[in-house]
This record gives C-alpha cells, structure tokens and sequence, in this order.
C-alpha cells in the first residue's frame, strides 16, 4: 500500500483526457498534474527540445514525492520515454506501449492506422513497436498537426466546420486505406473522438491512448503493490506553466468535476 500521489504530465490540456481516465480507474488516488500550458505543443519541436522539456516536467513533479509517473503526451513519450526511464528511479508509465498493445489485440484485418503529432509521427515509435507486437501488422501513421491548436483553442466540437474539415482531411487516406483500428496517438484527441469516429465510421476501432496509459498504471501498480488501498476521495491538484485563467473552466468541463482554485502557475524553467 503507497498513499503517495501519481504525478502526470503533458504538454498542454490533452494530458487531461489520461487524468480523467486515472480518476474514474483508481478513485482512491491522489493525483499532481502539470500541463506545460507555456510550452505547448511538443509536436512541431526537436527531439533534444522535447527530452530537455520532460526532464524539466519530471523533475518539477518528483518535489512532491510521487510513487510514479504517466507521460500523458505521445510526442513526449515517443521523444522522450527511454531517456528518462534510465534517468529517473520509479515506474514511468507512458501511452506508446499501451495503446499499441491495445490496437494489436483489437485488429482484425492488421491494418493500424496512426495519428499523431509531427514528431510522434517523425519518430517511427508506433510502426516499431507495432511491427513487433504483430508481426503481421500493416501501419499507416498521419502527422495531424493543425488538431492540437485547434483543441487548445476549444475548437472540437461536432458541427464545427473547420474541425470536420480539417479532421477529414487528415483521415481520409486511412479510411479509404481501410484500416479496422485507428490510434489516437496523442492524448488530445480524444477530445475529438465524435468528430473523429463519425469520418471514419462504425467499423473501425478507436484507441484511446490516455486511456490505456491509465490502464496500464493501474495494473503496474496493483502488480507492485503500490495502490493507495482506497476505494475513493482520491484528490488532483493541477499545475500549468503559463496563466491559470482558461484552465480551470476547461479542466473542469474535460473532467466533469470542478476544478475550482486547485490551480497553480509555475515556472518550468527552474526545473532545468
Ligand atoms: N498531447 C500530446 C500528445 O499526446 C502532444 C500535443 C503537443 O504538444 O503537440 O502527443
């Protein structure tokens, strides 16, 4: 039994789309997020920038005293995963291996299709570990670069023209493809899920990646012994690196639970 909090990280409010799966999965957790809200997106950056980013991300969230950590951001994990795994001594739970181990174990055809961000996509990690998990596995991976923007400017909603449009586009060459399965290989996406699943129809298999990085930490730590052992009253307290005012109400609608004065503004920087 481990009373201390899970610390998660993203770049910005997709990490959210993991926490709410993390609160309705272990309701007995406490929980110490940090969107790097100053910084966002990861996804049009370097390799070097986005491992120096989740170091700086990490090492804020280890002040207080954390058991472990999910990366709640594809393009930080896909960049950045190994790295700190070998630099820092808890278990680091991701969204890369868990959502391709769930896309594995759903297809049918073994036609997997990936979205992402430019350098989740960049960085091949989905193909990889996909090709290893199934070897029979076709992968087609899209870099969706104007989606987190537009969801961090609270555009992706059904009925939004320029989301449906631009989400289309995107989407089009995996669906006339036929893939059964598609990634959503960036925790922001979820958000669009109803935009997303009515382009690519009922046939096809959407996979949460803040979901199945929740998942797997949960089944990590039951493993290890390391669940608070309550059933409820697990708490959140929020952290974002630039103004704290579109945050909260966001975060609150995300989540479906008031957010309320929870939120604080750091400077991420000092982490270096
Ligand atoms: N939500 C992040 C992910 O899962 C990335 C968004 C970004 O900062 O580009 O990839």
């Amino acid at each position: 039994m481990d009373l201390r909090p899970i610390g998660v990280f993203d770049s910005g409010l997709g990490g959210l789309t993991a926490v709410r799966q993390l609160m309705e999965q272990l309701p007995g957790e406490d929980i110490i997020f940090f969107g790097d809200t100053g910084r966002v997106p990861y996804g049009t950056r370097s390799r070097e920038t986005i491992v120096k980013y989740a170091r700086q991300d990490i090492r804020f969230l280890l002040q207080f005293d954390i058991k472990a950590i999910v990366i709640a951001c594809n393009t930080a994990d896909t960049a950045a995963g190994d790295t700190v795994r070998q630099e820092f001594h808890l278990p680091i739970c991701g969204a890369l291996r868990p959502a391709a181990v769930r896309a594995a174990a759903v297809t049918k055809n073994h036609r997997i299709g990936v979205i992402g961000t430019s350098a989740t996509v960049r960085s091949g990690a989905y193909e990889t570990i996909l090709r290893t998990l199934d070897p029979a596995a076709e992968v087609r991976t899209v870099a969706c670069p104007l989606l987190v923007p537009l969801v961090e400017n609270h555009r992706y909603q059904v009925g939004d023209r320029a989301v449906e449009i631009i989400t289309e586009e995107y989407l089009r060459p995996l669906r006339d493809w036929g893939c059964d399965t598609l990634v959503l290989g960036c925790t922001h996406y979820p958000l669009l899920w109803d935009v997303i699943a009515a382009c690519m129809g009922p046939a096809v298999t959407l996979v949460n990646s803040g979901k199945e990085a929740a998942r797997a930490l949960a089944e990590e730590l039951g493993q290890a012994d390391m669940l608070s052992g309550r059933e409820t009253g697990g708490t959140c307290k929020y952290y974002v690196s630039d103004s704290t005012e579109g945050f909260a109400g966001m975060a609150s609608l995300f989540l479906q639970r008031p957010v309320g004065q929870s939120v604080e503004q750091i400077d991420i920087e000092r982490y270096g």
